[in-house]
């Protein structure tokens, strides 16, 4: 939501254990002509074709440099739209480079529907030419912040297996379950099927929720699983944790919601 890290104390006052800014990029873009981002009221839900508009990794280097330490920080990073493929690992390790320093964490976005291909790297060979270049990154830098793997989760379970085998593998310390979905039957269902991006919210905590056990059965114990997708309310938290997340983040909730629901949650939940 905080694409350039400019409420992070804010985010903090209404109650959250941790923020994630971003997704942040080398360079500063637009992102996707607007129309871009429609509320399904009835279904509680969001539609975004954002496209990482953000004003770029030097831009946010300056927020950081006096940010409060005492909240634990997570920077979302990705490419820009006109990185050709066969360098967009460049783009990650120039995010890392500049922003690492900063982070408690950095989430490593391989998941957005609204940057061309960017999925592709839920490929195996993709993944870990991708991550090992990441950690290589992580580990020269100071304050050695973990990294995660946000997960689509529209990909078949062949692929998340082969991505699991290779998380338990490598030091990379956690996953994300999930990003937004693009699943035609989705769209369609509530007739959004004309209308580019990714569903958020109620609409997506079901197929979020299966991804989520499937990840916890696979995933070392060792590894920490962040859980996102229609959190609205207590019941909706608790079920995350039940199905074995670490930790818990909410989007779309937040905006039907308000700010209030933060601490409702934290105060009511398991
Ligand atoms: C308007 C909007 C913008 C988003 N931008 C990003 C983004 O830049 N990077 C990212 O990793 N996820 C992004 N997401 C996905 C959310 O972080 C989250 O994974 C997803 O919306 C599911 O959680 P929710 O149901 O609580 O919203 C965005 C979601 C919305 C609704």
């Amino acid at each position: 939501m905080d694409k350039n890290g400019e409420i992070i104390d804010q985010m903090d006052h209404i109650g959250f254990g941790f923020i994630e800014i971003g997704t942040v990029t080398p360079k500063p873009q637009y992102g996707n002509p607007k129309p871009r981002l429609k509320r399904l009221v009835k279904e509680e839900s969001l539609i975004n074709s954002l496209g990482f508009n953000n004003r770029g990794a030097d831009n946010l280097l300056k927020r950081l440099v006096n940010r409060n330490k005492n909240i634990t920080l997570g920077i979302n990073i990705g490419p820009n739209k006109t990185t050709p493929f066969d360098q967009v690992h460049e783009d990650y390790i120039f995010c890392m480079q500049k922003l690492a320093r900063f982070a408690d964490y950095i989430t490593i976005n391989i998941s957005s529907p609204n940057t061309a291909n960017l999925r592709e790297f839920h490929k195996r060979e993709n993944l870990e030419r991708l991550l090992n270049l990441v950690i290589d990154e992580r580990n020269a830098t100071p304050n050695k912040p973990k990294l995660f793997v946000k997960f689509s989760p529209d990909e078949d379970l062949k692929i998340y297996a082969d991505m699991i085998e290779l998380i338990n593998s490598i030091e990379i310390d956690g996953v994300i379950v999930s990003n937004t979905t693009n699943d035609s039957d989705l769209k369609n269902s509530v007739g959004v099927s004309k209308i580019p991006g990714g569903l958020s919210g109620k609409i997506l905590s079901n197929k979020s929720n299966r991804l989520l056990n499937f990840v916890n059965e696979n995933l070392n114990d060792k590894k920490i699983l962040v859980a996102v997708g229609g959190v609205f309310d207590v019941d909706s938290y608790n079920e995350k944790l039940d199905l074995g997340a670490d930790l818990v983040q909410m989007y779309t909730g937040l905006i039907y919601e308000g700010p209030n629901q933060v601490r409702e949650i934290i105060r009511n939940g398991k």
